[in-house]
């Protein structure tokens, strides 16, 4: 874990309250790897007092990108950085995506921004020579609306196949993107799947459903309330089958056979 002053090198809206910045950080970047995060001060020391969490959408040798929704504080005041502003950055942390190796297919399940981390999963999986998969990653990609749905260029450079849900029907099939998992993994083309998820807590608690009732393997990438981000204050605690395990330490990828859903 590195604590680095990085340099914006580019931040600008991608959609309508989604922004994309590319931050220059050697140290940090060497060290990162898919569905691990960083902490980001996003204003001055005392406002907003705590760093906020964000995973790497993408990596490269000199640094990486971070796609971010403006929800509050935090996020406007990063949203204002410009080309060449010093930002600190504190990563990597927590414990990655496992790249699978030898495998059946696998299914990639995006719920809204929870798409920011899963790029760089797929770019791993697509680029790794351990990574022997029957064929590229089969990505859903849900939101509410056609605006939030994100990064479809990225996944169609890697020549993923791509569906899409909208709970308005906006784009793509109308409904949640848990239907299209639920489809898929009925048919015999996807049994025996490997999936992978980020986004809201009740998209996760029903993969984790489906994946049990059909016997395939669900990683996901957990969103808890990230305080201190190092394992110091317990705030991000959630229960296992294996006892209280910490988003921030033991996460925030956990197999959703593991979580205790509430
Ligand atoms: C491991 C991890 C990785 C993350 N990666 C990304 C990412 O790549 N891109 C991205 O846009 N966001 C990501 N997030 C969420 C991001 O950290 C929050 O959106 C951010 O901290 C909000 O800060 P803020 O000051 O703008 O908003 P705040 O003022 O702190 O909150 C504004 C609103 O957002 C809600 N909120 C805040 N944090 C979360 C959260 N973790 N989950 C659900 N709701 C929340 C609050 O309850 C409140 O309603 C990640 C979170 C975690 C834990
Ligand atoms: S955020 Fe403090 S222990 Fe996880």
């Amino acid at each position: 874990m590195v604590q680095d002053l990085g340099r914006v090198v580019s931040n600008s809206e991608v959609k309508r309250g989604y922004f994309l910045m590319d931050i220059r950080s050697p140290s940090i970047a060497r060290q990162a790897k898919p569905g691990q995060f960083l902490t980001v001060r996003c204003g001055d020391v005392t406002s907003p007092l705590l760093r906020r969490p964000f995973g790497f959408h993408r990596i490269n040798d000199s640094g990486f990108q971070v796609l971010y929704e403006v929800v509050g504080k935090g996020t406007r005041l990063l949203s204002e950085l410009k080309p060449g502003n010093k930002v600190d950055v504190l990563g990597p942390l927590g414990n990655g995506f496992t790249v699978p190796g030898k495998t059946k297919d696998v299914i990639i399940v995006a719920g809204g921004i929870g798409v920011a981390p899963l790029v760089a999963l797929a770019e791993k999986i697509v680029n790794s020579p351990q990574s022997i998969v029957h064929r590229k990653p089969l990505v859903l990609l849900g939101a509410r609306t056609r605006n939030d749905i994100l990064c479809v260029r990225e996944f169609r450079k890697l020549e993923c196949e791509i569906k899409v849900s909208t709970d308005d029907g906006s784009q793509g099939f109308k409904g949640g993107v848990t239907d299209l998992l639920e489809d898929l993994l009925s048919s015999i083309d996807y049994r025996l799947s490997t999936i992978y998820a980020c986004g809201p807590e009740a998209m996760l608690k029903e993969i984790a459903a489906i994946a049990r009732k059909r016997k395939s393997e669900a990683y996901a990438s957990l969103e808890g309330n990230i305080a201190c981000g190092v394992g110091a204050c317990l705030g991000c605690a959630i229960e296992t089958r294996s006892g209280y395990k910490l988003v921030c330490e033991d996460g925030p990828v956990f197999n959703l056979n593991e979580v205790v859903w509430r």
